[in-house]
């Protein structure tokens, strides 16, 4: 699905095959051992796979631990990857200051406006590291860049980089593509004004813009009509990434997988539903929300005690903010106060997982009756998307409206609004006794859509969207 905002021209000359990609968190990452050896760790996600499809490319991203860094000094690192070594500090002002707290708070609206956001000459200091943060990307790029290269630089740590770029190397085509939801003008406009205005500029630096919906693409024209009068030369485009099936389907049959499934069917216990939910332990995902749904459900409806468990597994993120740590402590304690009021001998209304474990994410969505994903607001949500895709008996989803994936899979899933805790408990409900064919008849549905745009072809339609635009100003 592509949709442009400014009709584009074609190109009269061929652009150069390299293709180079920019984020703050690159493909693999670096701990550094007691006894002073490095050991890598590959990622995945939806850029490593589409990367994988292109041949000639180089991915910029920063250094973001101890590890990293030593890998930079000592001249570690993979074919095709560049690891910057930015100050430590001011990456943290950059990522954890303004990126993680004030760009990501914004989009995804989750100040409490009675007390935050402040914005005083600490925030201007943390600014000036995000704008060096983006200069040492864009320097990188300009140097790494062959003649008329194209660069896709990712994601809200990176919103000034486009306008950087563009000034240092007129010659390249420059996409820039944000994973989050886009504000509203209104609540975009709580940054001081000439923040806002920066920030706009910098991404209409690049010759295209592109979101995970049509909703966030049209929250940013608002945005730049608003405040700047247009966007410009920029064209605008939409790129809703989908599940990767092939990958997934083989992943969840591995034995890794089997073996946490026969694990996890011996804590739910025989013959009971299970309503699971896998997560970064993110603000925005609302998991706390969820409990107090499962609360009133098991209060409102006491036929289901007994009678399913909550698996839910809440990853760790962002741990170098106090306000994850503290939202971290509440989905625990919730979880443990839930288990006291209504577990018996035999049965924990409440299964918390909070160590990372990919096979057990796996297996908990094989063997899943309900998914619930029921964010405040979010870019797109995989995890609505791959469920219905390895589900063994067909799942019924809960799903938030405020989900990028709402947009695709709406229509086949039991939609809540997810402040609305008694909705969601009636939706739960509805989810759990929803009958066998239905069921299977909305889990095929929704994996068809979940599966419509799978990595590769995400990421190789922005390319070409890319490089058949104008040629670059
Ligand atoms: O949603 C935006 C995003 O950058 C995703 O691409 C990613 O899943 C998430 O945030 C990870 O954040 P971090 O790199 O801070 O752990």
């Amino acid at each position: 699905m592509v949709s442009e905002h400014t009709p584009s021209t074609t190109s009269s000359a061929s652009p150069a095959s390299q293709v180079l990609v920019a984020s703050n968190r690159g493909p693999v990452s670096y701990t550094l051992g007691e006894d002073g050896t490095l050991d890598a760790k590959r990622g995945g996600g939806g850029l490593v796979s589409g990367l994988s499809a292109v041949d000639d490319k180089l991915w910029v991203c920063a250094a973001l631990g101890d590890g990293d860094r030593e890998a930079v000094r000592r001249g570690v690192g993979e074919p095709g990857v560049r690891m910057l070594d930015i100050d430590a500090e001011v990456h943290a002002d950059a990522y954890n200051g303004i990126a993680n707290s004030v760009l990501w708070f914004v989009h995804h609206m989750l100040y409490q406006t009675p007390v935050e956001p402040v914005f005083d000459a600490e925030f201007r200091r943390q600014w000036a590291a995000y704008e060096t943060y983006n200069r040492a990307f864009a320097r990188a790029l300009a140097e790494e860049a062959e003649p008329g290269a194209s660069v896709l630089v990712q994601d809200y740590h990176l919103a000034l980089a486009p306008g950087m770029l563009r000034e240092l190397r007129p010659d390249l085509r420059i996409g820039h593509f944000s994973h989050t939801p886009w504000a509203p003008v209104d609540y975009f406009r709580l940054l001081p004004d000439d923040i806002a205005e920066q920030l706009l500029h910098g991404i209409l630096g690049a010759d295209r813009a592109a979101f995970l919906t049509r909703r966030w693409a049209d929250a940013f024209i608002g945005c730049c009509t608003e405040i700047l009068g247009g966007t410009g030369r920029t064209r605008i485009g939409v790129h809703g990434l989908g599940a990767d099936a092939d990958f997934l389907r083989e992943r969840a049959h591995e034995p890794d997988v089997d073996e946490r499934m026969a694990a996890l069917r011996e804590q739910v216990g025989e013959g009971r539903k299970t309503i699971v939910r896998v997560d970064r332990t993110e603000l925005s995902k609302n998991i706390v929300r969820g409990l107090h749904a499962y609360r009133a459900l098991l209060e409102a409806r006491p036929e289901w005690r007994e009678r399913v468990v909550h698996i839910a597994f809440a990853y760790p993120s962002r741990q170098d903010l106090a306000v994850y740590r503290d939202y971290t402590a509440a989905v625990q304690s919730l979880a443990t106060e839930i288990n006291g009021q209504y577990g018996t001998e035999s049965w924990t209304p409440v299964v918390l997982h909070v160590k990372d474990d990919f096979a057990r994410s796996l297996a908990a969505y094989r063997l899943a009756d309900v998914a619930l994903v029921n964010p405040i607001r979010d870019g797109m949500n995989l995890v609505a998307k791959e469920v219905p895709v390895v589900s063994d008996q067909g799942c019924a989803l809960v799903l938030s409206r405020e989900a990028g994936a709402y947009e695709e899979l709406g229509e086949d899933a039991i939609v809540v609004n997810p402040y609305d805790v008694t909705g969601t408990a009636d939706a739960l409900h509805e989810a759990l006794t929803m009958s066998g064919d239905e069921r299977s008849g909305r889990t095929k549905r929704l994996a068809e859509a979940a599966t419509a745009l799978p990595p590769q072809a995400w990421f190789l339609e922005q390319l070409e969207a890319l490089r058949q635009d104008e040629l670059p100003r």
